[in-house]
């Protein structure tokens, strides 16, 4: 399984901050955005991974991430020209798909709690048991007109239909941005039309999984925390609860740093190394604490 995370587009919603900068690179508490979905990815065991932003961006996230070796990932980078659409990704990456399956995330979806509904989904997807070839989720909102909506069997896992935005949502349940797909995604992408907003729809490709019988779902449990954090409120909020779960646990959310050691990702050794090329600071110091101790949970 190899994971992109798409982390281009305009950024309108957060302007004037995003005047100069990636809302990908603006902070969620004490760290830059994008550390959230990458450490999302690495849980799960994913550490082949393409990022996807601008022109303008991509130089700026080369720097803070560079190739991943002292997290322990394979990263490459590609840049989208344009905010052409989410199935665009696929496009882009299609090279580095290969004939691998892919996790897409956005580069502004937040999940924290248990993600075992993620792990489980790419477990699930690497032992092609079952007839699903692509995988969305499903996550409980109170007013789902907002979002895509999946409606599905709950007994089979399979999905039903998928609406964007829909005035009667046929089930409470938003579909968060984040996609597992086989590779025939990039096919599928290639023979896309764009929409009459001009985008390569995520739906669109979506439903061609649909209409063929291979889409499944998985629902998000509530114990997770689901923020799609690309408004100043959003954004507020996500960083609030970040700050809330550190201070409470002396954990830290999304340290790319540790998810890496603790996955085995990188040895001991490695991530001293890594530590000692950290500036002294909050963050450097927690992983000097952590590094030694082996009772916490990842
Ligand atoms: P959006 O939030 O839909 O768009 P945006 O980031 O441009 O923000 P705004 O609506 O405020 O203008 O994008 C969701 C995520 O997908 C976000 O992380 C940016 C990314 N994205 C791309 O990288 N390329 C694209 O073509 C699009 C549409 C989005």
């Amino acid at each position: 399984m190899k994971g992109i995370i798409l982390a281009g587009g305009s950024g309108t919603r957060l302007y004037p901050m995003t005047q100069i900068i990636s809302k990908q690179l603006l902070p969620i508490y004490d760290k830059p955005m994008i550390f959230y979905p990458l450490s999302l990815l690495m849980l799960a065991g994913i550490n082949e991974i393409l990022i996807i932003s601008t022109e303008r961006d991509t130089p700026y996230i080369i720097n803070l991430l560079g190739d991943g070796s002292d997290f322990g990932v394979k990263l490459q980078y590609k840049v989208q020209a344009n905010p052409n659409g989410l199935a665009e990704a696929f496009i882009l990456g299609a090279d580095f798909i290969g004939k691998d399956d892919v996790t897409l995330i956005l580069g502004d979806n937040l999940f924290y709690g248990d993600i075992s509904f993620f792990k489980d989904a790419v477990v699930a997807h690497k032992s092609r048991s079952g007839s699903f070839k692509a995988r969305v989720f499903g996550y409980y909102v109170e007013d789902a007109r907002r979002y895509g909506v999946v409606e599905f069997d709950r007994a089979t896992g399979k999905v039903i239909s998928i609406e964007e935005k829909p005035q009667e949502p046929k089930s409470n349940y938003a579909i968060p941005g984040l996609y597992v797909f086989d590779s025939r995604c990039v096919e599928r992408a290639k023979k896309q039309k764009p929409s009459k907003r001009g985008e390569l729809e995520i739906t669109d490709l979506i439903q061609t999984y649909l209409d063929d019988d291979e889409l499944g779902v998985g629902i998000i449990g509530r114990g997770v925390n689901w923020l799609d954090t690309g408004t100043p409120d959003s954004l507020l909020e996500a960083a609030q609860m970040i700050a809330t779960t550190q201070k409470r646990q002396g954990l830290m959310v999304g340290c790319i740093h540790e998810v890496g050691f603790r996955k085995g990702f990188i040895d001991k050794t490695k991530f001293l190394e890594a530590i000692e090329r950290i500036p002294k600071g909050p963050y450097k110091a927690y992983m000097e604490r952590i590094v030694n101790e082996d009772e916490v949970e990842i």
